[in-house]
């Protein structure tokens, strides 16, 4: 593909185009470092929204201590670019995936989560053959009702089978309190995930108490940072989407502390009835499967459904001057599951394109 040259205006970019604003992406990565440095905690941003080793590179500039990904692929993609402490927060199982994160573990020093015995033994076995070690968290079921082994009790017994095998070092603990992110009253918010989180730094003073170490307390998403930054005895928090936010953080999940960095630019292909028009952005250009997207600045203009591609708006009296051609930017509905189906970012300052990052990690989903 023939790029557009540095300099060119946004509006000279040919659509859809996933576009970054500068000043917004960094504006969020600072105000998310300030937060986590008031509350006396560390920053491990998750990197499936971006995929990209110039953003991971920037976080990590910024403060951030390391990443979070989902996949082993994921990992390999950001070692390789120089990014060394990577948490995969996803559980590894299967021998050609232990093989790969022997390898890994050569070049960086990933930690994984391990939530049964049957995980981490073959693992362990193949770092102590290598002659390795590699970190892992213990992850627990706060609520999600995902992986995780129950808090308390079953979680310290788990912690101490994986404290006794030689090629892992057991780092800490885990959680994410997913389920929580859109319960409407802030109040109750507040004190369900105190409660989930709660269960999560009552096992970390359990694990003390039986002398197990437990430096690392990870959990924390976009959808439930305010208040997962405030829980005594949490290390770290793993929210990633808040660096380009969206419609599902800013109106589902009520997170007002940031900036709309990522949109979505577009052209009016056709327009078939007054008070409607399509745009060149369908499903495989944005998900609407979390949250519809909205148009940047014109309330008068509503998405109000996709086929595979073409966006179909619903136009009220007032935009009814729209015309073929003209350009709308949309905020995506999530912006997690919008970027992945895009090959870069265009990254723009000012108006102007300033750099194109590719999503290097895409499709690393082994
Ligand atoms: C393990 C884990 N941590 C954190 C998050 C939060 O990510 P984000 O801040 O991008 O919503 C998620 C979201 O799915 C997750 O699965």
């Amino acid at each position: 593909m023939n790029f557009p040259p540095l300099s060119t205006p946004k509006d000279d970019l040919d659509t859809p185009a996933l576009c970054l604003d500068l000043a917004a992406l960094e504006a969020n990565i600072r105000d998310a470092i300030k937060l986590c440095r008031r509350s006396g905690i560390a920053w491990r941003p998750h990197a499936k929204c971006h995929k990209s080793p110039d953003i991971g590179r920037r976080l990590i500039d910024a403060g951030a201590i390391g990443l979070t990904c989902a996949k082993l692929g994921e990992a390999e993609v950001f070692a390789a670019a120089g990014i060394h402490e990577l948490l995969i927060a996803n559980p590894i199982a299967g021998p050609r995936k232990v093989e790969r994160l022997v390898a890994l573990r050569r070049k960086a020093d990933p930690i994984i989560c391990l939530d049964h015995l049957d995980q981490a033994l073959p693992i362990h076995s193949a770092m102590q053959a290598a002659g390795l070690r590699v970190r892992a968290l213990i992850e627990i079921d706060i609520g999600l009702d995902r992986v995780g082994v129950a808090p308390g009790e079953a979680a310290v017994a788990l912690a101490r089978q994986v404290a006794a095998l030689p090629g892992i070092k057991l780092a800490g603990i885990m959680g994410y309190e997913g389920h929580l992110l859109t319960i409407e009253d802030q109040a109750e918010k507040a004190a369900k995930i105190r409660a989930a989180l709660t269960l999560l730094t009552d096992t970390r003073k359990l694990l003390e108490q039986a002398k197990i170490p437990c430096p690392i307390v990870s959990c924390g998403g976009t959808g439930s940072l305010p208040f997962a930054v405030l829980q005594p005895g949490i290390t770290e928090v793993q929210a990633g989407g808040l660096i380009f936010m969206d419609v599902f953080y800013r109106e589902k999940c009520k997170i007002g502390h940031f900036r709309c960095a990522l949109t979505l630019l577009t052209t009016v292909v056709s327009r078939p009835a007054p008070d409607r028009a399509i745009i060149d952005a369908g499903r495989k250009a944005m998900n609407i499967e979390i949250g519809m997207p909205v148009v940047r600045g014109r309330d008068d203009i509503r998405v109000d459904r996709l086929s595979a591609e073409h966006g179909i708006l619903k136009l009220d009296p007032s935009a009814q001057n729209l015309r073929i051609g003209d350009r709308l930017e949309l905020i995506p509905g999530y912006g997690d599951l919008t970027t992945v189906l895009h090959n870069q970012f265009y990254v723009l300052k000012n108006g102007l394109l300033n750099d194109i990052w590719p999503l290097t990690a895409r499709g690393r989903l082994e």
